[in-house]
């Protein structure tokens, strides 16, 4: 998502500047350009050498370094940037930020730059707290600086408070969502549901699925990052939370229909990626089931169709897609659910087909509505995701 953007990475003094390496490589393997700045006191922490094995550019420290090219390196580096991330950025820094000083090249190239400006702060909790360091950083939030608030926990300084730099997967979540994509989707609301349902059979044993919510953590992070306002219903999943997203964390399959049909009447859009229960247990035993000398049957009975549901009581303009997993027949029998539940859309896939399912990064998908069917090749499910908002964005035209 951060493909070919070019991001200036400020570095200054802090024990966290070990976190901005980790920032610098994340933001390089999603496809940035990355320049690093750091201050003459964050070269006590970390080498500069480090940021150059990883950015495969000069890392600057010095204003007058004689082999700067001939040209104004603080304004051709501004002039460059989409953003400039100063991580960590360090009480001095902000300091300079807030009143516009420019006695270094890290403050001089902020003063110069127009991109988006983001700051992690990163320090001992007293410092944070100090009334001149929030008056600076209230100045900074009406220049349009966007601060990530440090968050609570131990510190190097042997303190326990607010003051740790938020950690470099969240900036570079943030990076994401600022610039990864136009935000056409602004203004739309979209309810995403992911992961797999667990049906109780007893208090130790569940029915579940392979579902591992990749797919649809993948539609709710670039809904989210195209400008919608998002609600992600997931059954249980490893997954980390996306960013910029309202998570409900559900187990059941009736646990997800209440979450589903409180929030589906203000969603312009509601996308099931979930693998929903189509049965659970009639009873659950109040005890462990003990095991029997002969075989033993576990009656089930449906759940309710979450998307069925909501099929039957659309409103005119809300768009519904399915997803549909299929190991023959998946055009007709997907077609079949298509219209059976009312539906604008179904992405349908091939279980035995190499790079789809269960616990991939890859899908191969067919996006049928009343229209036709459209196979997609082999893509990412950010990529799959970002072509299933892009066909039901269009239909709500
Ligand atoms: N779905 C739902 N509520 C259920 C079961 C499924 O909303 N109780 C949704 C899924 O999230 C998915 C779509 O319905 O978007 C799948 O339809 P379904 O007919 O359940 O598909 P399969 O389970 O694959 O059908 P079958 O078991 O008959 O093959």
């Amino acid at each position: 998502m951060l493909k070919a953007k070019n991001i200036l990475l400020g570095v200054s003094s802090s024990i966290a500047c070990y976190k901005s390496a980790v920032l610098a490589r994340e933001l390089v393997r999603r496809g940035a350009n990355v320049q690093v700045i750091m201050t003459q006191n964050a070269t006590q922490f970390i080498a500069p050498l480090t940021f150059e094995q990883l950015t495969k550019h000069r890392c600057i420290v010095d204003t007058f370094d004689r082999n700067h090219e001939i040209r104004v390196e603080h304004v051709s580096l501004a002039d460059w940037a989409d953003a400039f991330v100063v991580a960590p950025a360090d009480a001095n820094v902000l300091a300079k930020f807030a009143h516009g000083l420019a006695d270094d090249m890290l403050s001089t190239t902020m003063l110069a730059c127009d991109c988006e400006k983001i700051v992690a702060p990163a320090m001992n909790t007293r410092m944070y707290e100090n009334p001149a360091m929030q008056y600076n950083l209230a100045v900074l939030k009406t220049r349009n600086f966007c601060i990530l608030e440090p968050e609570e926990g131990e510190l190097a300084c042997g303190t326990t408070g607010k003051g740790r730099m938020e950690e470099p997967e969240r900036i570079v979540d943030y990076l994401e969502y600022l610039l990864g994509y136009g935000k056409d989707l602004k203004g739309k609301n979209i309810l995403v549901t992911a992961g797999p349902t667990r049906e109780a059979v007893d208090p130790v044993r569940f029915l579940t699925n392979h579902s591992t919510g990749k797919m649809g953590y993948a539609l709710a992070k670039v809904a989210a990052a195209r400008g919608a306002e998002v609600i992600l219903v997931t059954g249980p999943t490893s997954l980390e939370k996306p960013s910029y997203v309202t998570c409900v964390d559900v187990v059941s399959a009736e646990e997800m229909y209440q979450a589903v049909t409180e929030h589906a009447a203000e969603s312009d859009i509601v996308i099931m990626a979930a693998a929903v229960a189509d049965y659970r247990p009639k009873t659950v035993a109040d005890n462990k089931i003990k095991k029997q000398e002969n075989d033993s049957v576990l009656e089930l009975t449906r759940t309710k169709d979450i998307l069925g549901t909501l099929g039957e009581r659309k409103r005119p303009g809300q768009i519904l897609c399915g997803f549909s997993m299929e190991t023959e027949h998946m055009v007709e029998n997907s077609r079949k659910k298509l219209e059976k539940k009312n539906l604008d859309m179904i992405v349908a896939n091939n279980l035995k087909q190499v790079g789809a399912g269960f616990g991939t990064d890859t899908n191969v998908v067919t996006l049928i509505t009343a229209q036709g069917d459209e196979e997609l090749p082999l893509l990412s499910k950010e990529e799959v995701a970002e072509q299933i908002l892009d066909r039901l964005a269009e239909m709500r035209q």
